[in-house]
C-alpha cells in the first residue's frame, strides 16, 4: 500500500521566496495523480519534497503510513523520472538501469532479471548495450523510465518526462505511460504543464497556481465544473472564452450584456446570478458551445450574437473561427466544412445551458 499524503507543506527558499504554500493533497494507493500548472508554480519543488531531494519548510509528508520528513531520499521507496532523464553518460542503458540495484547490493541474477523484464515492457531490449549518446531522445526517456521500474518502488514520481520529445512521440509515450500504470498498478504522481497530458493521463488532476492548489478532481469534473476562472482558462484547448460585462434584468429575465452581445440566461441560473443584477461579471463559454447559426435549425433568437469573423483556421476535423464582438475576441470550434467569409458579419449561437459565470473580484465560479 502506498498512498501519499501531503499535509500543509510549504517551501521557502533561503532567498525568501515562498514557492509552495500550505499545500495539502492526498494521493490514493495505485492512483495516477497529475500535478498541472504554469511554469514556475511550484510543481517540481513539490515533487522534489516528496522525493526527499528538497526539505519541506513546513508540513508533513507521508508515504504509506510512514512520516518521511526525516527519511533520506534513498530510503523513501520512490523512484523519480526527470525531465532531463539524468542518465549517466559513461554507462550503457543496461548499466544505467542496473545502477540503483547494484548500490543496494541486489544479487546479480536478480538485477539481470529485473532489467530484462523492464526492457521487455518498454521495448528497449535491443538497446541495452548502447550508451545514452547513441540513443534518441525517446529511447533515452525509456531507459530513464526503465531505471525507475527496476526498483519496483512504492511510488513513481514523473517530472515532465515527455517535454523534450517531439509532438508525435509525446502522444505515443503518453499512451505508453498510461499502459504502464495499468500494468504496474503503482501510485504515480506526474507533473506537467501540459493540460492535455493532465486530462488524458490522470485519474485525478491537481491544478496548481503560484504554489497553491486550486482544485483537485477527476479530469471531466475539472473541465465541466472549474472552481475558478484560472482553472477554467487553464484546462481546455483552445482555452475557455471570457468576456467582461454586466447582468441586466428585462421582463423578469436575466441577460448578459457586453457591447454588441446580449444573451439570455437559462432559468436554472436565475437564483445564483440574480444578486449580480446591474453589476460587472465575467462570462465564460467554451469554444465547442458556440455554433454557426447557419447549421442550427432552431436557434432561440435571444441566444444569437452577431460578430465579425476575423480568421478561419481549418484544423482538419474541425474549424476554429476567431470572432470579434467589437470589444472582445473569442474562438468557436465549428464543423470541418464550415467556411464563413473573413471580415464579414456572422451570426453565432451560444449554448446558454453550458456557460459559466465568475465573480469579477474573487474570480471564483458562480455557476
Ligand atoms: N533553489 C531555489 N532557490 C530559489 N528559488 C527557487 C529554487 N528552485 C526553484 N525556485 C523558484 O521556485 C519557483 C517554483 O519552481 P519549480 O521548479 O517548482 O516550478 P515548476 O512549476 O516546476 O515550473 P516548470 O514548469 O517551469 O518546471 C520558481 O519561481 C523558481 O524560480
Ligand atoms: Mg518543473
Amino acid at each position: 500500500m502506498a498512498q501519499v499524503s501531503l499535509k500543509g507543506i510549504s517551501k521557502a527558499f533561503p532567498n525568501g521566496a515562498k514557492v509552495v504554500n500550505n499545500l495539502s493533497l492526498g494521493v490514493e494507493n495505485k492512483e495516477f495523480m497529475v500535478l498541472v500548472g504554469p511554469s514556475g508554480c511550484g510543481k517540481s519543488t513539490t515533487l522534489r519534497m516528496i522525493a526527499g531531494l528538497e526539505e519541506a519548510s513546513e508540513g508533513d509528508i507521508y508515504i504509506g503510513d510512514r512520516l518521511v520528513n526525516d527519511v533520506p531520499a534513498k530510503d523513501r521507496d520512490i523512484a523519480m523520472v526527470f525531465q532531463t532523464y539524468a542518465l549517466y553518460p559513461h554507462m550503457t542503458a543496461f548499466e544505467n538501469m542496473a545502477f540503483g540495484l547494484k548500490l543496494k547490493h541486489y544479487p546479480k541474477n536478480e538485477i539481470i532479471q529485473r532489467v530484462n523484464e523492464a526492457a521487455e515492457i518498454l521495448s528497449i531490449k535491443h538497446l541495452l548495450n548502447r550508451k545514452p549518446r547513441e540513443l534518441s531522445g525517446g529511447e533515452r526517456q525509456r531507459v530513464a523510465v526503465g531505471r525507475a521500474i527496476v526498483r519496483k518502488p512504492k511510488v513513481f514520481l514523473f517530472d515532465e518526462p515527455l517535454s523534450n520529445l517531439d509532438a508525435k512521440l509525446r502522444v505515443q509515450m503518453r499512451t505508453e505511460i498510461n499502459k504502464l500504470h495499468t500494468r504496474l498498478q503503482t501510485t504515480i504522481i506526474y507533473v506537467t504543464h501540459d493540460q492535455v497530458e493532465a486530462m488524458t493521463m490522470g485519474d485525478r488532476v491537481a491544478v496548481m497556481r503560484a504554489g497553491v492548489i486550486q482544485q483537485v478532481a477527476d479530469p471531466i469534473s475539472i473541465y465541466d465544473h472549474p472552481k475558478n476562472k484560472f482553472v477554467a482558462g487553464f484546462i481546455g484547448s483552445p482555452p475557455m472564452n471570457f468576456m467582461s460585462g454586466k447582468i441586466i434584468k428585462k421582463s423578469g429575465k436575466l441577460y448578459f450584456l457586453e457591447g454588441k452581445v446580449q444573451v439570455k440566461l437559462v432559468d436554472e441560473m436565475f437564483d445564483k446570478i440574480s444578486k449580480y443584477i446591474g453589476q460587472d461579471i465575467v462570462f465564460g463559454i467554451r469554444s465547442e458551445d458556440i455554433y454557426d447559426k447557419l447549421f442550427v435549425s432552431e436557434a432561440p433568437p435571444e441566444n444569437i450574437v452577431r460578430v465579425t469573423c476575423e480568421v478561419v483556421e481549418p484544423m482538419g476535423s474541425e474549424v476554429y473561427l476567431h470572432l470579434n464582438t467589437g470589444t472582445n475576441t473569442f474562438i468557436a470550434r465549428v464543423g470541418a466544412h464550415d467556411r464563413p467569409v473573413v471580415n464579414a458579419d456572422i451570426d453565432m449561437v451560444f449554448d446558454m445551458s453550458k456557460v459559466h459565470f465568475f465573480d469579477k473580484e474573487t474570480e471564483e465560479t458562480i455557476v
